[in-house]
């Protein structure tokens, strides 16, 4: 065996999120949330971007989150599959409306806590350990239309006792928490973080990031509860983290580029981890009149309780260019920008770029000096079975290959890397497309866009593999 590049005890493993997953969306007294009016294929993604989505089911629309892959009925058999990978970790979330199903109520629903309790022992049979992430693009229904989500300070008070229950109940079973999923993501698409669409009128801004700052404030409440009830546990932000490259060596287009990564990498990072606002979005504020609502206290709560690590998504890195009239842009790319000449893209159009990754990692290291986990990266993929049953992905094993060669460089370049969870481990319904044919997982999944499909579990290729890269820690690639 050839030497690895990741340290010892590294957390391997794969990241699911519930409302991809679970299913059951009505069941154990679950109210309904967010994902559940979610549309599948591409009006879904026309719902990310659009201003004036009314939250209101739809008589005839197929919701894919409904059922998802069963996870609710059938998790013994897939956290087998995981513990027969290997996995030292499971990144999952928790469906806020399973514990308080309107978000509102005075007590948290018994069913849903137990259900988690079921999960997490059963992980624990098989020596994973849970990775939590408490708010995954998943908030209860009634807040969003009753409060207009994280536009509302109250939301703060619901969230804070959601996460005592959680904290409370669980305090004894898991040790890695991170509050909200790719809070950054709402920069582009608002929607899926924060509960709300925007119009591009001249309040954008504001409600925006007072939005950021509620969940500032409860995010730090979160750590502040966890230092209390838990002192062991470990408490991260999570971010998505995607390089911003200029598009030439034009000064402008450089300047450029690094305001777009201060924005988008930084801003939520610097709040979360140096626990105050940075300097550069004073400016950003006073030139688009955002006028933050701050209450007593609260930039206190962030300058005391900061995250413990930082974790972070990463698929894809970003080039800008100050003017794009004349550029082609990178159509796929969830995060706009323009089109970079020396990357290929995946089936999506999302650019595949792993130096990115160790890119990414090292300007995150250097600027906060905590811990990072690399909680997604993943290929989502058509996949086809052969007819001997059998799924050949060698092109997310090179993808995956590629990714974690960049990381463990990244690594011995110096940055504190606590692990990897490779996202939808399993195949899931996607976030952007609603699609379940966007697979991701090392098991497949037999459910279909159109909903048909038995949900039989099936080993791809790359499960072997990923077998392998935990068993050597990375060494066999
Ligand atoms: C991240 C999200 O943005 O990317 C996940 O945290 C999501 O929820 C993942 O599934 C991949 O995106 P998509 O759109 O391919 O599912």
């Amino acid at each position: 065996m050839t030497n690895t590049l990741f340290p010892e005890g590294f957390l391997w493993g794969g990241a699911t999120a519930a409302n991809q997953v679970e299913g059951g969306f009505n069941e154990g007294n679950k109210g309904p949330n967010m994902a559940d009016v979610l549309p599948g294929g591409k009006e879904r993604l026309k719902v990310l971007k659009q201003a004036d989505f009314d939250f209101e089911p739809k008589p005839g629309t197929h919701y894919p989150n409904h059922e998802a892959i069963d996870f609710y009925h059938r998790y013994k058999e897939d956290i087998a599959l995981f513990a027969e990978m290997g996995f030292k970790v499971f990144r999952m979330s928790i469906a806020w409306s399973r514990i308080f199903p309107k978000g509102t109520e005075k007590e948290p629903n018994e069913e849903g806590l137990a259900f988690y309790d079921r999960v997490f022992d059963e992980l624990h049979k098989h020596n994973i350990e849970p990775v939590v992430t408490i708010s995954h693009y998943e908030m209860p229904l009634h807040l969003v239309k009753e409060y207009g989500g994280w536009k509302s300070r109250e939301v703060i008070g619901f969230f804070d006792q959601y996460v005592q229950a959680l904290f409370n109940r669980f305090k004894n079973k898991v040790k890695y928490w991170m509050t909200f999923n790719e809070i950054n993501s709402a920069m582009h698409f608002p929607i899926m973080s924060m509960g709300f669409t925007i119009n591009d009128g001249n309040d954008k801004y504001q409600e925006l990031f007072q939005a950021f700052h509620h969940q500032f404030v409860a995010s730090s409440m979160a750590v502040k509860h966890a230092r209390k009830i838990m002192p062991e546990a470990e408490i991260g932000c999570m971010i998505i983290a995607a390089p911003i490259y200029s598009y030439d060596s034009n000064p402008e287009n450089v300047l450029y580029a690094l305001q777009e990564e201060q924005r988008f990498n930084y801003f939520a990072g610097d709040v979360h981890v140096r626990g105050e606002y940075p300097a550069f979005i004073q400016r950003f504020f006073e030139e688009n009149n955002v006028k933050l609502d701050i209450r007593e206290g609260d930039l206190e709560l962030i300058r005391d309780y900061t995250v413990d690590y930082v974790g972070l998504s990463y698929y894809m890195s970003i080039t800008q260019k100050k003017n794009k009239e004349d550029a082609e842009t990178a159509a796929g790319n969830l995060l706009e920008g323009v089109k970079n000449p020396f990357l290929k893209a995946s089936d999506w159009g999302w650019e595949i770029d792993a130096t990115g990754l160790r890119i990414i990692l090292n300007k995150l290291y250097d600027r906060y000096q905590v811990p990072l986990f690399v909680v997604e990266n993943g290929l989502g993929a058509y996949d086809k079975v052969e007819e001997d049953g059998s799924i050949q992905d060698d092109y997310r094993i090179d993808y995956l290959r590629t990714h974690i060669l960049a990381m463990g460089e990244a690594v011995q370049d110096g940055v504190e890397l606590m692990g990897y969870t490779s996202w939808g481990c399993i195949d899931l319904v996607s976030m952007s497309s609603g699609e379940y044919s966007k697979r991701y997982g090392f098991i497949y999944v037999d459910k279909h866009d159109d909903g048909s499909g038995t949900q039989e579990r099936r080993k791809k290729k790359s499960f072997d593999w990923y077998k392998q890269v935990i068993e050597t820690n990375g060494a066999a690639l």
